[in-house]
């Protein structure tokens, strides 16, 4: 048995390349946000986590460009032992003060603070409960910690609350959820959730990647929006998404940040964040915090496709933000319905098992506060034609489904 046997046996990836239909490691030669050019064609982006538009916001590129003049361009070096800059220190009271915490400690990406904070704190003995859709980092994280993990299926909180009464006595516990489900656009029921975590004494911890810069006041994320930020132990956020930029955070009170911050291996033993990705996300946080139509404009748009895109008949699940997936079911249509609107100039994420469950294959669009209202209807038009001629709307919605799966990641 060679251990690479393995990937030659790996044929689904190149299966889809030789039919013209992979829709990953699409190759960007330019990018202005809302549109992108690819083969030297331009197409409307729909398939990017830029929701406030801010990767190209003059303050935000200034201050990148003006933190590499200052410091160089990285830090070559853990936050532990030589890579910590006074702007890391900065940007971590920003972000305390930015979601109402006390503390906040900032990791070189979302998925390291996840696999950090999670496995640093549920220890031998305790309890991690995680909802199905949680991010793959969260599932890491568990997977790395060296307590227990439970799993109830998506936002079913009967299950949630057997897993609560069965933890023992002697055990701590660590509720983990997404505030806004990256692929579905749909919120968190926080108060439901916190509810519980605090009738069985189970400390909560909320990922909002999606949900900071687009929930609540000024994008102060999901808890805020909720108005429950005391109840919310810890917040997570990373800075690839609205903040425009790369890294993470996790905020909490300052003996729990204290803790993670001398216990975290994927922090300690990485190089901290460059200098200008640090500051980049202070800029963006300044944006944030003065200039609030960029929420309200991502909302107008998010509510306008929505509204369009129900209308017309598309399944779009249970989004209720500007993520909304057309949901396909099964994984070639996707490809085939992506691959139709690459052509036709628009851009869209195809994503399947395990990114989410098998036989919900789907396209993930979201939106931009800074897409035009000309450049959303020319998606919408664009999304009927390829719509009614693969049957995804209109007479016969969903008679051509093909039962092809593809697995990626299959380990999950
Ligand atoms: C919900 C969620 N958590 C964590 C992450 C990881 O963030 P990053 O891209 O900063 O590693 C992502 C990004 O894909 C995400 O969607």
């Amino acid at each position: 048995m060679d251990l690479f046997d393995k990937c030659r046996n790996f044929t689904d990836a190149r299966q889809a390349q030789a039919a013209g239909i992979y829709p990953y490691f699409v190759p960007l030669e330019e990018s202005e946000g809302t549109e992108v050019v690819i083969n030297g064609r331009r197409v409307i982006m729909i398939g990017s986590n830029n929701y406030l538009g801010l990767t190209t916001h003059p303050r935000v590129r200034k201050a990148a460009m003006d933190a590499i003049a200052r410091y160089g361009t990285s830090c070559t070096g853990s936050r532990f032992l030589n890579g910590t800059l006074v702007l890391h220190q900065e940007l971590e009271r920003r972000l305390a003060a930015f979601v109402g915490k006390e503390a906040a400690l900032v990791f070189s990406t979302g998925y390291q603070t996840n696999l950090g904070t999670i496995s640093c704190l549920v220890g031998r003995g305790d309890v991690v409960i995680t909802d199905k859709e949680d991010h793959a980092s969260i599932v890491d994280g568990c997977q790395m910690a060296l307590g227990q993990t439970k799993r109830f299926p998506h936002n079913d909180l009967k299950t949630l609350e057997r897993h609560l009464q069965a933890v023992s006595p002697g055990a701590g516990a660590l509720v983990v959820v997404d505030g806004v489900f990256s692929m579905g656009g749909d919120i968190a029921p926080l108060p439901e959730i916190v509810a519980l975590c605090r009738r069985y004494g189970a400390r909560l911890m909320v990922d909002d990647a999606h949900g900071l810069g687009v929930m609540g006041p000024s994008g102060r994320g999901t808890a805020a929006h909720f108005g429950l930020t005391d109840q919310v132990d810890l917040i997570m956020g990373t800075f690839s998404k609205s903040f425009a930029s790369l890294g993470g955070f996790i905020a909490a009170d300052e003996d729990v940040i204290h803790y993670v911050q001398h216990h975290a291996r994927s922090l300690i033993f990485s190089a901290s964040m460059p200098p200008s990705n640090t500051a980049a996300v202070l800029a963006a946080l300044d944006v944030m915090e003065t200039e609030p139509e960029h929420v309200q404009r991502l909302w107008a748009n998010g509510e306008y496709m929505r509204a369009k895109l129900t209308e017309m008949g598309f399944n779009t699940g249970a989004s209720q933000t500007p993520i909304i997936p057309l949901i396909i079911g099964e994984d070639i249509p996707t490809f085939l319905a992506w691959k139709a609107l690459f052509e036709a100039g628009v851009y869209t994420n195809a994503v399947v098992s395990p990114g989410v469950p098998p036989g919900t294959s789907r396209l993930r669009t979201s939106y931009m506060a800074t897409h035009t209202r000309e450049q959303l209807d020319r998606v919408l038009a664009v999304l009927g034609e390829v719509g009614q001629a693969m049957g995804l709307i209109g007479p016969g919605a969903g008679a051509s489904q093909m039962s092809t799966s593809f697995s990626f990641a299959s380990h999950l």
